[in-house]
């Protein structure tokens, strides 16, 4: 988080110091770093130039608006799960042509709403699937794109929670049925199979399992291509991992580089368009959670810091034990006691970060790091929370990019009862 440092002991996202933001925005808030998510765009586009590769962003790492608007304006591709999903890249002014569509679960109307849209690609993931958007797009008159999404069954080596590439796991069509699946898909009449597709998991620290992959698609695609069905594209998916903690994920481009040597040496490979589909690489480590402490607590065994920020706001933490760096946003010199990060939440579960050793004063600001992806869009109401405020920084500017809720629009949708008798 290089766009994050301190300037006389007060942190500052990009130029603008987070106290200001704290007291022009309130807490919690998300912070985003224009900078820093262009800069992770670029890096995959740079070395993606002189190849025929289409990056695409994963929303549901991060669907704010703004942050899509500036993959719009970068040329960057999207991959999405859901009509909500696709509603976003095209209220943000994405080209539905460069939208590729993942999922188990499509339903009839998320289908309806990509073909009227006109997505690149519905990443299919299982017979069924196949058959009801060759239904859907039979009666809209279209022939609507597919690719199929193979579970190679490889070990990303990632927490089971967003492990997605095993035998074990609902994704994909397993390995052994995929060819029979693409031959189905070939005798649809309203489908045209452009492609083959996996993703094998999230917060991948090495290219192995990244090549380990392309190599089983390589050879599943020789065989569907001996079938007498052409493909154009081969698509990687997401999954590249960012330092929370010191890990050391390969570099973007030593990631693309060793994919594109892959490629390159396989006779089938060199023709195909590759795709990738990334959501933590690009906004993970551009974004945190600014939170101010509310009460500091001793317990006989613990000391707590109780933060206006809780799970509903991060879940990452109570959901997958995740660590999230805490930096004080004015560092001073009183004595440190080790302190766990709690939030307001009637759970134990609701925490952000343990033993943390740091010198706090009820009023001071943290910033819980690391959290541009799968922080607010996981966020949610629970406990009749307002969802945090979302920030762009850009520079000496920043701009307000969702408003904190208020409470009433929490129960907006839901009615009284009807006068009693
Ligand atoms: N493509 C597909 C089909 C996916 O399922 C995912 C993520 C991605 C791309 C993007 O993966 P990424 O590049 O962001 O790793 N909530 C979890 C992560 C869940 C990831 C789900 N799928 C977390 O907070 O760690």
């Amino acid at each position: 988080m290089q766009w994050c440092h301190y300037r006389n002991d007060q942190l500052l996202a990009e130029e603008v110091p987070l106290a200001e933001l704290a007291n022009e925005f309130g807490t919690p808030t998300y912070v985003y770093s224009k900078a820093a998510i262009l800069q992770a765009y670029g890096e995959f586009a740079h070395a993606a130039q002189g190849h025929r590769t289409l990056v695409c962003y994963a929303l549901k790492a991060n669907s704010n608006l703004a942050v899509i608007e500036l993959l719009v304006r970068a040329g960057a591709g999207f991959d999405i799960v859901s009509a909500g999903e696709l509603a976003r890249v095209l209220a943000a002014g994405g080209d539905a042509a460069k939208v590729v569509f993942s999922g188990v679960g499509k339903s009839e109307s998320d289908i309806r709403a990509a073909l009227a849209a006109g997505v690149r690609c519905f990443n299919v993931e299982s017979e069924p699937e196949l058959r009801r958007i060759s239904a859907l797009a039979a009666a809209s008159g279209q022939r609507a794109p597919i690719s199929l999404r193979v579970n190679p069954d490889v070990d990303a080596g990632t927490h089971p929670y967003i492990s997605t590439g095993l035998r074990e796991n609902k994704f994909g069509i397993a390995h052994e049925r995929a060819l029979d699946a693409f031959k189905l898909a070939a005798s649809l009449p309203n489908l045209e199979v452009l492609g083959i597709d996996c993703h094998i998991g999230s917060q991948i620290t090495e290219i192995a399992p990244f090549l380990a992959a392309l190599d089983k698609l390589l050879e599943l695609a020789g065989r569907i291509e001996a079938a007498g069905i052409a493909l154009k594209h081969l698509d990687l998916g997401g999954g590249l991992g960012i330092s929370y903690q010191g890990e050391q994920p390969p570099a973007r481009r030593d990631l693309l580089e060793a994919i594109f040597a892959r490629l390159a040496s396989h006779r089938l490979g060199r023709n195909y368009e590759l795709m990738f589909e990334f959501g933590r690489a690009i906004v993970g480590n551009a974004g945190l959670l600014l939170t101010r402490v509310e009460y500091l607590k001793s317990t006989p065994v613990k000391d707590f810091a109780v933060v206006d920020a809780a799970m509903n706001d991060l879940l990452r933490p109570a959901l997958y034990d995740a660590w999230h760096g805490v930096l004080p946003v004015a560092r001073r010199d009183d004595e440190q006691v080790v302190y766990d990060i709690v939030g307001p939440v009637c759970e134990s579960g609701d925490w952000l970060a343990r033993n943390r050793r740091l010198a706090l004063r009820p009023g001071d600001l943290l910033a819980i790091a690391s959290a541009g992806a799968y922080g607010m869009t996981m966020s949610s109401n629970y406990n009749s929370r307002p969802r945090a405020a979302e920030v762009l920084v850009d520079g000496n500017r920043a701009l307000l990019v969702r408003s904190r809720e208020t409470v009433e629009s929490l129960y907006a949708l839901e009615r009284r009862l009807p006068p009693a008798d």
